[in-house]
């Protein structure tokens, strides 16, 4: 009898769990501030942001006073409440700045996940979708920093 109640106790705290990650998912895609990239994405952009987007854009993502920094203060205010999905297919179209249209879809999203860490947006526990439609959605929140 215990036994059967334990184990009822257990599969509804388990049902809880499930459903209070999905509800937490869903809000997930909202906006940059609630874990929408992982950190790993974010590891396999920064060679790629190195290689082909410090020259212009600075190591520190700080541009200069003729390129727009990547990420701060006045990147994310520029773009605060723009969707990810426009930013994708602004670097998607128009970046590296020498080579338009050479990025794939998986190495802008990867670049993208760099962007949102150096802007000390969290991470998660989902990589960033790599296709503008996925990222319509995700609003970027005002700057952290
Ligand atoms: C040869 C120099 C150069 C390189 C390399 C370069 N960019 Fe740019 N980028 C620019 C310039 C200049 C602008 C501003 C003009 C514009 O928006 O088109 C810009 C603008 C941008 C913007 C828009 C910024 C804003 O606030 O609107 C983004 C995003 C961006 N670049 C991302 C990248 C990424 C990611 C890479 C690497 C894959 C990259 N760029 C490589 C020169 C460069």
């Amino acid at each position: 009898m215990w036994k059967t109640v334990t184990i009822l106790t257990a599969a509804a705290a388990v049902l809880a769990g499930v459903a209070g990650a999905s509800a937490v998912l869903r809000a997930q895609a909202a906006s940059t501030g609630a874990g929408v990239y992982t950190d790993a994405q974010a590891k396999r952009g920064m060679p790629l942001y190195k290689e082909q987007c410090a020259a212009c854009h600075g190591d520190d993502l700080r541009g200069n006073d003729i390129i727009p920094g990547l990420a701060g203060q006045t990147f994310t205010s520029n773009w605060q409440g723009k969707s990810l999905g426009d930013l994708f297919d602004k670097i998607q179209m128009t970046m590296p700045a020498l080579s338009p249209g050479s990025l794939t879809p998986e190495q802008t999203a990867d670049l993208l996940a760099f962007m949102l860490s150096a802007s000390k947006y969290p991470a998660g526990k989902t990589d960033l979708p790599s296709k503008a439609e996925a990222l319509q959605p995700i609003k970027i929140d005002p700057p952290k920093n």
